[in-house]
């Protein structure tokens, strides 16, 4: 199977955790696309879907999926989204695609958080692949200073030939060289740091079930 075929596998398999009647959370990324998919197979069962990212919002709107902003809904059943790499307790390292802040507001106000992905997100330990840190820019070579005292080296994401700006605004600062075994306490640090939006570790709002792409099947994991 390839990475495509098991991302869509994994989309379509979110859908057993969607209720009746309910406004969905709605992630970000290329995992997600498959479950806006699948979801619009079902969009007569569903008020809409709450969006994390503009681009999803756009993918859900072009579908026929209403969208409702995160401010009009008290809490959601659930919230779907993907990982650029998830543990076996469901901590996860998110924001390839830029749009963590809006996935952890999303997250912290769902109940659940079902992570899909294929399983080459699964690791032991997170930190192999860089973490996305959103900065508001005033602030970025101090923090660049402050992870590499954490020796980490972090670098302003680029497009196009310049920083990279955010749906919100801000940059966004990859770190590589962190391993990190302590997730909580290393979100729960990080996120004090002045001039930091939010941090791609995602351990305050974990993953509650990962449905994880093999070429086995959907394993459901955490
Ligand atoms: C976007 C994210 C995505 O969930 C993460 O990057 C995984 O993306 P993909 O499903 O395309 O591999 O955090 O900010």
């Amino acid at each position: 199977m390839t990475q495509d075929e098991l991302k869509t596998q994994v989309g379509q398999a979110a859908l057993h955790y969607v209720e009746p009647g309910s406004i969905v959370g709605v992630g970000t990324g290329s995992t997600v696309n498959k479950f806006i998919d699948a979801l619009a197979t079902i969009k007569h069962t569903i008020r809409g879907a709450v969006s994390s990212s503009v681009a999803s919002t756009e993918r859900l709107k072009a579908l026929g999926i209403p969208v409702f902003d995160a401010s009009e809904v008290d809490e959601l059943a659930v919230y779907i989204d993907g990982a650029d790499e998830i543990d076996h307790a469901g901590h996860m390292i998110k924001g390839g695609g830029a749009a963590l802040t809006r996935e952890k507001i999303v997250a912290a106000q769902s109940r659940k958080f079902v992570c899909i992905a294929d399983e080459s997100k699964l690791v032991r330990v997170l930190g192999q692949f860089p973490v996305p840190v959103e900065v508001i820019p005033m602030a970025a070579q101090r923090i660049i200073r402050e992870f590499a005292a954490m020796g980490g080296s972090a670098k302003v994401r680029m497009k196009d030939g310049r920083p990279l700006v955010t749906d919100n605004g801000q940059h966004i600062l990859d770190v590589t060289g962190l391993k990190i075994s302590d997730p909580l306490a290393f979100e729960t640090r990080v996120n004090q740091w002045p001039g930091i939006v939010t941090v791609g570790v995602f351990a305050l709002q974990k993953a509650g079930v990962c449905l994880l792409g093999t070429e086995a099947g959907v394993k459901t994991l955490v």
